[in-house]
């Protein structure tokens, strides 16, 4: 099953706010929230897959001939390929009712650990949705990063007490959740983290063997406290465009991001990655590896677990095309030098 195969399949059991677009860019969903969209005027998530279309890449096959080796390694760990499934906090909410936060997140932990990588599960205002999350990420053995919300003092050391319960390849915060229109104002409340709150919780999970990455970094100032505070990984995202409207692409900020992050953190990326060729565009720019979020859904309802599958495997061997194309044998010879007028 192609992806478009699958996101016509996905039409009339998802909705009523995602159309399961052939190609998830943010338009027939722009400022839909609740729902898969963007915050305010609605151009970031469009905004974010479009910079990606515009980095060209420089095609070599003047090389020997050789299968390309997707393999990378994130936080210590090998992955079969460089993506990994972003995390959804309130599936039903924002895709309907064939799936909750549970169902969903059993799909895309499985289909990823089985694929050979891993999917991020996210939090929300119902207590449950961590404390299932990470209860099933112990049944994997902990192949799963829970991501926990930025919450008040009392609220985030219970969560991180659940989180690192499960043993997870990582612990991820993302810092900009506050800017959600849903969480503004609730209880328990959740906002900014200075460096030395960030400092507390890497340590803390440093403590229990956990790496620690922060989502949400968009400056190379932010970078550069992050790194300060010894977080392990950072994700370069604006959530997608769901925090604050006006932000800038991921794909524009992450070269100087990457600069800024020095050689101890690893730099992630999201927001827009749709395709293997997009994945390649983020590698050359400097990132370790992506994360893509919204399209899982659609594949999760239009094919299930088997529907996670193909997309991580259209994913992967469109990427290994991008390689064989340019020259790239391994991920870690997917350089800046393969971005044309760079
Ligand atoms: C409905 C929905 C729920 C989300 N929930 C979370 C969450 O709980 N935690 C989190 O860190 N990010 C969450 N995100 C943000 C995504 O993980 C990701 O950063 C963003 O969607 C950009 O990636 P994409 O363009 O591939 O979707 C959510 C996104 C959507 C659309």
């Amino acid at each position: 099953m192609t992806y478009s195969e699958l996101a016509a399949a996905a039409r009339g059991q998802i909705g009523p706010f995602c159309k399961a677009c052939p190609t998830c860019d943010g338009r027939a969903c722009a400022g839909v929230m609740p729902g898969p969209g963007d915050k305010g005027v609605g151009r970031v998530a469009r905004r974010n897959w479009e910079a990606w279309q515009d980095v060209r890449v420089s095609m070599d096959t003047l090389h020997e001939s050789w299968a390309a080796d997707t393999r990378t390694t994130v936080l210590g760990r090998e992955l079969a390929l460089p993506v990994m499934i972003g995390p959804v906090g309130d599936v039903q909410r924002h895709y309907g009712e064939k799936y909750d936060t549970v169902s969903y997140n059993r799909r895309v932990l499985e289909a990823a650990a089985g694929e050979g990588t891993l999917a991020w599960t996210g939090d929300g205002l119902d207590a449950s949705i961590m404390a299932e999350a990470c209860s099933l990420i112990a049944e994997l053995g902990g192949a799963g990063v829970p991501t926990v919300k930025p919450w008040d003092e009392k609220t985030l050391a219970s969560k991180l007490d659940q989180a690192l319960a499960a043993h997870p390849a990582a612990v991820a915060m993302d810092i900009d959740a506050a800017g959600l229109p849903f969480l503004r104002g609730q209880e328990p409340p959740a906002g900014a983290k200075s460096a030395a709150q960030v400092a507390e919780v890497a340590a803390r999970c440093h403590e229990a063997g956990a790496p620690f990455v922060l989502k949400g970094v968009m400056t190379p100032a932010a970078a550069e406290r992050a790194a300060a505070a010894g977080v392990d990984a950072i994700v370069v995202s604006n959530h997608g465009g769901r925090v604050l409207d006006g932000t800038p692409a991921t794909a524009e900020v992450l070269p100087s991001i990457v600069a800024a992050a020095g050689e101890k953190v690893e730099v992630l990326v999201d927001g827009g990655v749709r395709s293997g060729l997009d994945v390649f565009r983020a590698l050359a720019l400097g990132a370790r590896a992506c994360l893509v979020c919204r399209p899982f859904v659609v594949a999760a309802f239009g094919g299930g677990a088997d529907g996670v599958r193909a997309y991580l495997g259209e994913l992967r061997s469109g990427l290994a095309d991008a390689m064989e194309m340019c020259g790239a044998a391994t991920t870690a010879d997917i350089t800046r030098e393969l971005i044309w007028n760079a």
